[in-house]
């Protein structure tokens, strides 16, 4: 039996219905509006869709939302001082860079500049650590989605073999700190995979909980799942346009064969990508929340 597609889109747009009624539900009794804003630094095509698709969804939910977007070739200092007005401004509760920045500025330097409590990406160092120490603040947004994507799918987290494929910042190392900690929906032995382990099929031919974010073009094989595994793709690669120039996708699982072999997965678009959005909506209604005393 072809594996149970985890439809991302679906929840996705649930959660997003939770989170207006409370939008409205605050702006309404309180007259807190939850802003954000989204700053892109050049002109990548990718980081171009993801932060429309943010703005879009943003205003989707009556939030306050503003773009900046600054060329490519900003320096360290201006674009440290932009994220310093957004810090003071009392209207913005979330700031969000979109990463990847262009080469020549400092990534740290630019996360460790917004203030922790508008971080609603959870990258400052503040809120991984607090991540870490299993006293989370943010929750980093795919790993966020990813994990309520496991725990709706009915899976069993607790206890699991999970195996994330990649180590990154964004996605394999919150990732697997969230899974490993004593908590609901979490307490999986996890082991991370990467691209100096000597043999990653043998790892993850042990998952009951396969997560790839590996970052290349359908890396993980049928032959790499174990039978009846649950398979989180987080692999988003553009493999061409459509005749109207909409981006054809695909993940970093080879979906077709994995479709044979797991007992449910994710699929590519439609699986993560909504939910990273969505998860970053609720953050920030979070940030609009703490800030507010609400
Ligand atoms: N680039 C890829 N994923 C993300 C994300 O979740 N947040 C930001 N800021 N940049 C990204």
């Amino acid at each position: 039996m072809p594996a149970k597609l985890i439809k991302g889109a679906d929840v996705a747009k649930e959660i997003r219905e939770e989170i207006k009624k409370e939008v409205d539900y605050i702006k309404e009794k309180h007259g807190v509006i939850p802003g954000l804003v989204t700053i892109l630094v050049g002109e990548d095509p990718a980081s171009q869709s993801y932060v429309r698709a943010k703005q879009k969804t943003s205003h989707e939910l009556g939030f306050y939302s503003i773009q900046d977007t600054q060329p490519a070739t900003i320096s360290e200092a201006p674009l440290l001082a932009l994220i310093d007005k957004y810090n003071k401004d009392p209207k913005i509760h979330g700031i969000l860079v979109q990463l990847p920045l262009p080469k020549g500025i400092n990534e740290q330097k630019i996360l460790l500049a917004i203030d922790p409590d508008k971080d609603v990406d959870g990258f400052h160092p503040t809120n991984v650590g607090k991540l870490l120490i299993g006293n989370p603040y943010y929750r980093p947004c795919t790993p966020f989605g990813i994990q309520e994507l496991i725990i709706r799918s009915g899976a069993r987290i607790e206890g699991a073999e999970v195996v994330v494929v990649g180590r990154s910042n964004i996605v394999g190392k919150p990732i697997a700190a969230m899974l490993m900690q004593k908590a609901p929906g979490a307490n999986a032995t996890v082991t991370v995979v990467h691209t100096r382990t000597r043999d990653v099929a043998f790892h993850t031919k042990r998952a009951d909980i396969l997560i790839v974010a590996a970052g290349v073009c359908e890396y993980v094989k049928g032959d790499m799942i174990k039978p009846g595994a649950v398979v989180i793709d987080v692999g988003v690669n553009e493999v061409g346009q459509t005749a109207d120039g909409k981006r054809i996708l695909k993940g970093d699982v080879k979906f077709d064969e994995a479709l044979e072999v797991a007992s449910a997965i994710t699929p590519v678009p439609g699986g993560v990508g909504p939910m990273t959005i969505t998860m970053l909506m609720k953050n920030t209604l979070q940030a609009a929340k703490v800030h507010h005393k609400l």
